[in-house]
Order: structure tokens, then C-alpha cells, then sequence
């Protein structure tokens, strides 16, 4: 068997999950902070456990579906009959944690396990790829030219893309600025159905909408000008998770 550096991915990378973190601890209350901190114990924080739940995947072979729902491409709205019958999808599982993590009945470790999950879900949702699906397991199957790399459209918008905007911290500084906490209020309006079917969205008008076609016989080749698109959407997206996720927190650890 061969074994190549390129595993399906599961979310955005590190970089993003940390920046998703560490914009929701920013706006954090005092009392969910504590309580946060309280539940995840001592020296670890939102953004130190923020990719936990991608490291267990491959011994927990069972939670790898819950990183994503596959709303069709071709579909305008979310199902849950049609997209997650199981339950075992990402909306389904921020739900579930959400409520785990102040289930009086959980023991401490149940209550830690549901928040790095909630907090690493809640970042996996606003990867649009993780909310929409196009028979390619969520562009996993589309190949494609990045820079010079070859790669897969999932890949690049995990993390490739984020990668090349810049360093974690220098975007830390640029999203906490612009993220205003009339910003943050006015994203946190919704229900988690209504986000994935924003994501879902994002999706068919960018991810797919905007893709350079591939040549006859060639592969897709990403330029500039998708480039400059996807980073405008994925610092919108970024920010949002931040927001959705520091309210609720505040609204759930109280
Ligand atoms: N596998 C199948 N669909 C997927 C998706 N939307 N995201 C990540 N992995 C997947
Ligand atoms: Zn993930
Ligand atoms: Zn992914």
C-alpha cells in the first residue's frame, strides 16, 4: 500500500480552527469563560483543543461523518430527512454537544469531550465544502492545480487558500478588528440550519460558481482572480464562526 501525504480532510486546518477560537474567547463573558475554563481544565483553552476532535478521527471511526453535512449542490435548501437520516452529521452533533455540555447527568470528561467538539464543529460548518456536496465527497474529488501543487478543491479550501492570506496571528489582529460586536450581533441572528444553508450557499455561488473550468484533457487550474474571491469569503466566514460561536457560548455556559 501506498501511503501519500493527502488523507481526506476534515475541516479547516489548525490555522483556521485557532482563529475561530481564539475570535470566540475574545468575546466571551467572564462567566462563560470561566466556565469554559472549568470544563476543559487546567492549561488548555478554546484554541488549544479547537482541533482535537480531526486528531481522534482516525481512532474514533465513527465521528468522522459528523464533521460535515452533504446538502446537494444542486439543492436550495436543507433537509434533514434527505441529509442527515442518521443524525450523525455536523448540525445534528452541535445539538447534541450543545446540550452535553451542560447535561448535569454527564460525567466531567462527557462535558469536556462535547465542548471540543461543539467548538471544532461549529469551525467546520462554515467551510462551505463541509455543507455542500457535489457526488465528490464534498470536492475531496475534484482535483486540481494549486499554485503549482497538485491538490483537491476540499483541500485548498480548508486550508490552502487560508494559508497563503497570511500568518495566524497577523490575521488575528486583521479579524478581531473588523469583527464589531454590532457585527457579531447581527450574525448570531439564525438557527444553525439557516447557517449551514448560508455556507451551503457560499458553495454554489464561489466554491463551484466561480471555479475555472478545466481545459479539454487538462485540470482545473485556481488563478488569481478565484483567489481573491475565496479570500473575501473565507475571512466572512471565519468571522462569523467566531461570533456564532463565542454567543452561543455565552448563551449556553451560564
Ligand atoms: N466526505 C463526504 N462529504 C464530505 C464533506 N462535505 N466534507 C468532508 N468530507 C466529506
Ligand atoms: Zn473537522
Ligand atoms: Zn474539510
Amino acid at each position: 500500500m501506498v501511503l501519500c501525504g493527502t488523507l481526506p480532510a476534515f475541516g479547516w486546518g489548525p490555522q483556521g480552527h485557532n482563529l475561530i477560537a481564539r475570535l470566540a474567547a475574545a468575546h466571551l463573558t467572564p462567566e462563560a469563560a470561566a466556565r469554559a475554563a472549568e470544563i476543559l481544565g487546567p492549561g488548555n483553552t478554546l484554541a488549544s483543543i479547537s482541533s482535537w476532535a480531526d486528531r481522534i478521527r482516525r481512532d474514533r471511526a465513527a465521528t468522522a461523518p459528523w464533521h460535515y453535512i452533504d446538502i446537494p449542490i444542486d439543492q436550495q435548501h436543507l433537509d434533514m430527512v434527505r441529509d442527515c437520516p442518521k443524525g450523525d452529521c455536523v448540525l445534528a452533533k452541535i445539538e447534541d454537544f450543545k446540550k452535553a455540555v451542560v447535561d448535569p447527568a454527564a460525567t466531567a470528561e462527557q462535558r469536556k469531550e462535547a465542548l471540543m467538539f461543539l467548538v471544532h464543529f461549529m469551525g467546520d460548518m462554515h467551510q462551505p465544502l463541509h455543507c455542500s456536496d457535489n457526488r465528490d465527497k464534498g470536492g475531496n474529488g475534484v482535483k486540481l492545480d494549486f499554485f503549482g501543487r497538485s491538490s483537491n478543491l476540499h483541500s485548498v479550501w480548508d486550508s490552502g487558500l487560508l494559508g497563503r492570506i497570511g500568518q495566524e496571528d497577523a490575521l488575528f489582529t486583521q479579524f478581531s478588528k473588523d469583527l464589531t460586536e454590532r457585527l457579531a450581533k447581527k450574525w448570531s441572528k439564525g438557527t444553525v440550519g439557516e447557517w449551514a444553508e448560508q455556507s451551503h450557499k457560499v458553495a454554489q455561488k464561489v466554491v463551484y460558481g466561480k471555479l475555472p473550468k478545466a481545459p479539454a484533457g487538462g485540470q482545473v487550474t485556481v488563478d488569481a482572480a478565484y483567489e481573491r474571491l475565496a479570500d473575501r469569503v473565507i475571512k466572512d466566514q471565519i468571522e462569523k464562526a467566531g461570533a456564532r460561536l463565542a454567543i452561543m457560548l455565552n448563551a449556553t455556559l451560564r
